[in-house]
């Protein structure tokens, strides 16, 4: 395997998606922002976590990415090569490096097949290996996600969620990704086997050279796993930055929200609580200025008209790449951050 450090594997630019949905006869269509303007760079190797509450946008992010949607603007390049603008055929060849898995791996497993059928599908589909071949193949990645030569032979229904995952993840190895789209791959198991499937996530990262795309409403679960970590509210990144940021210098007020919600073990690492107040707004019909203004501490008529811009923090310079969309933080006006525990 070659390993090019930094290689840039995807690049997206400005990416949205909008959304257009009939209200009724006589009133105009409305349109939901799913994905408003969203920017980032996905090294070989990497990981990049996209956390955010129920309906931010962070399932159809991870469509647009494998190409299961198109996206309505913005630029999403491959290895260099731009995505929109490829014919379907170089498209659909391209579609076998980006894999997405899914949450509940149960409804993505047919129920009738065997889990050699599943695995050996997109093998059919895409290549020419011989029968033999392709049972090969599909033992070999069964043997690396921890399944048993025995499991060939058996259905979807006879595992636990946590090797039906299993099942899911060595089929979106089948046709040697680069990427791999995890759509909440854990949120649907028990803490203990959550663990399990991170660790085998990040050995396979390791042996294969994979670079993911993280999708999880649980900032926790990424803490391990994340290089970079991209904070969604209502369709925008609100904070964007490396792991290391996020966790130990967290800027923007939702994402101290999120942080505090969840609990921490070492108290050097215990912060403010801050409850996340009032309900998600609706995508329909979103809040002026920050969307997040009638649920924060710090929001003040600024907030209420003027749509803050993601940019670094200039009050802190060593902080590079760590960009933050909130007037607070620009003007200074957040709080410390971490309160002394007795
Ligand atoms: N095909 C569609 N047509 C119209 N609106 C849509 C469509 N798909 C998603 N939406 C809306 O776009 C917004 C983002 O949805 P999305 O499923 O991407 O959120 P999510 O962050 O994945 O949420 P969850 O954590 O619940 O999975 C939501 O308001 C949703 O209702
Ligand atoms: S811009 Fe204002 S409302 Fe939005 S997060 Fe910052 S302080 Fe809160
Ligand atoms: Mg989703």
């Amino acid at each position: 395997m070659s390993h090019t450090d930094n290689q840039l594997i995807l690049k997206a630019e400005n990416l949205k998606q909008h959304y257009h949905v009939k209200q009724g006869f006589f009133k105009p269509d409305a349109v939901v922002k799913a994905v408003d303007g969203i920017s980032f760079n996905l090294e070989k190797g990497k990981t990049l976590a996209v956390v955010g509450e129920s309906g931010c946008g962070k399932s159809t992010l991870g469509r647009m990415l494998t190409m299961i949607e198109t996206p309505t603007e913005g630029r999403l390049a491959h290895l260099g090569e731009d995505l929109l603008t490829l014919s379907k055929d170089a498209q659909a060849k391209l579609r076998q490096k980006i894999q997405i898995i899914f949450q509940n791996p149960y409804g993505s497993l047919n129920p009738r097949k065997k889990i050699g059928a599943i695995l050996e599908e997109p093998l059919v589909i895409n290549t020419k290996l011989s029968k033999a071949e392709r049972k090969e193949k599909a033992l070999a990645i069964m043997a690396k996600v921890g399944l048993k030569t025995e499991h060939y032979e058996r259905y979807p229904h006879m595992f636990s969620g946590g090797q039906r995952q299993r099942i899911a993840i060595a089929r979106g190895l089948m046709l040697d990704p680069n990427v791999i789209v995890a759509d909440e791959p854990v949120s649907a198991l028990d803490v203990s086997v959550q663990a399990q499937v991170l660790n085998l996530m990040m050995d396979l990262q390791q042996e294969f050279g994979l670079s993911y795309v993280f999708i999880s409403h649980d900032l926790s679960v990424v803490e391990h796993i994340a290089d970079d970590v991209m904070v969604m509210y209502l369709g925008k990144v609100v904070e964007q930055g490396s792991r290391e940021q996020l966790f130990n210098n967290p800027q923007h007020p939702y994402t101290l929200a999120l942080l505090s919600s969840t609990p921490q073990l070492s108290p050097e690492k215990r912060r403010v609580r801050i409850k996340l107040e009032g309900e998600l707004p609706s995508p329909l019909n979103p809040p002026s200025g920050c969307a997040f203004h009638g649920r924060c501490r710090y929001a003040n008529d600024r907030c209420r008209s003027e749509t803050p811009v993601l940019r670094l923090n200039h009050a802190n310079e060593q902080e590079k790449d760590h960009l933050i969309a909130c007037h607070a933080v620009e003007e200074n006006r957040i709080e410390p951050l971490k309160e002394q525990v007795a």
